[in-house]
């Protein structure tokens, strides 16, 4: 039975698709397995020029996940084009690449940039970052700044988008529903919470930025209950991460009605992760004769 399942006009060869900011761009993970087998990579948020982002230290470890202010450290969306998507093209890696800007007018030039490229399957806005202190979360906490700046990248480009929400905005139906009016081809749930962890010893945060993103099996039963809530409040596919470690994690994402999945922390404790479970999928799949795309929303019904 296939493994294809369809975002929009997107067909992915299996759900399974690694988390942005989890897998690098993507290469970096070659002498593990064939990247090209997953449904695709999300690469690290891309902007406008190279950042270096915040300050060591930058990660560490929580109960059941870890937080992480990277502050979106990045090569720039100009030698992402020259140096990394020529490779990913050459070996039919499918690519979604996530941006990131701290004002429409950069995610656009970002977009029309990647849009001048051939080997870009979608594009992931990423208007849920914690960790920056302009733009990010303060786009993806309100319907008319998500749609804003949904609807000026949907102009400018015509590869399939898709935007990434914050469990932190207070109502996240209402933005997915704007993003879905102004032009998003899916929704992806969730990003990171914040999150803060304390030495007791030297008496401060862990993190430089102080307060990080916190991920992983902590996350997933809130990234699960979103996925759950937004599927009927919109009609284009809804991919979920948070939290999905093993196969068992990514199907409950799908019975809950998720179209795709995307594994991002499990990268950090096992680099087959994705590859793990894509073929999990396949194994549960094929031992109850249904495709992949027949466990989508099936818990619902
Ligand atoms: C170290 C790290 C860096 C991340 N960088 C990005 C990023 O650049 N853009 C983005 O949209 N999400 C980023 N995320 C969020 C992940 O893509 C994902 O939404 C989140 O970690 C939840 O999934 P997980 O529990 O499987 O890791 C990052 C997460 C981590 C842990």
């Amino acid at each position: 039975m296939t493994q294809a399942v369809q975002v929009g006009a997107l067909t992915l060869k299996n759900p399974v698709l690694t988390a942005s900011g989890c897998f690098g761009y993507g290469l970096e993970y070659d002498d593990f397995y064939d990247v090209a087998t997953l449904g695709g990579i999300c690469t690290k948020g891309l902007s406008l020029k190279p950042r270096l982002g915040n300050a060591p230290e930058r990660i560490c470890e929580t109960p059941a996940g870890m937080l992480n202010a990277i502050g979106l450290a990045n090569v720039g969306v100009e030698a992402f084009c020259t140096e990394k998507l020529p490779k990913l093209r050459a070996r039919g890696v499918t690519v979604i690449a996530n941006i990131f800007a701290s004002s429409v007018e950069d995610f656009v030039a970002i977009a029309e940039r990647l849009n001048a490229e051939t080997g870009v399957h979608a594009i992931e806005l990423n208007i849920s970052c914690p960790n920056v202190k302009e733009g990010g979360i303060e786009f993806g906490k309100d319907p008319r700044m998500s749609a804003r700046v949904t609807e000026a990248v949907r102009r400018v480009t015509t590869i399939p988008l898709w935007v990434k929400m914050s469990p932190e905005a207070g109502d996240i139906a209402g933005v997915a529903r704007a993003c879905e009016t102004a032009g998003a081809d899916a929704i992806t749930a969730i990003n990171t919470i914040r999150g803060l962890s304390i030495d007791t010893e030297k008496q401060r945060a862990r993190l430089a930025n102080s307060t990080g993103g916190l991920s992983g099996p902590a996350l997933r039963p809130i990234a699960l209950r979103i996925v759950w809530e937004l599927w009927d409040k919109v009609s284009i596919p809804v991919i979920g991460i948070g939290g999905i470690m093993c196969t068992r994690d990514a199907i409950e994402f799908m019975l809950a009605g998720a179209t795709a999945v995307q594994v991002g922390t499990a990268n950090f404790s096992d680099p087959s992760a994705a590859k793990r479970i894509a073929d999990g999928i396949r194994s549960y799949c094929d031992g109850r004769g249904i495709a992949a795309k027949d466990l989508i929303g099936r818990a619902r019904k």
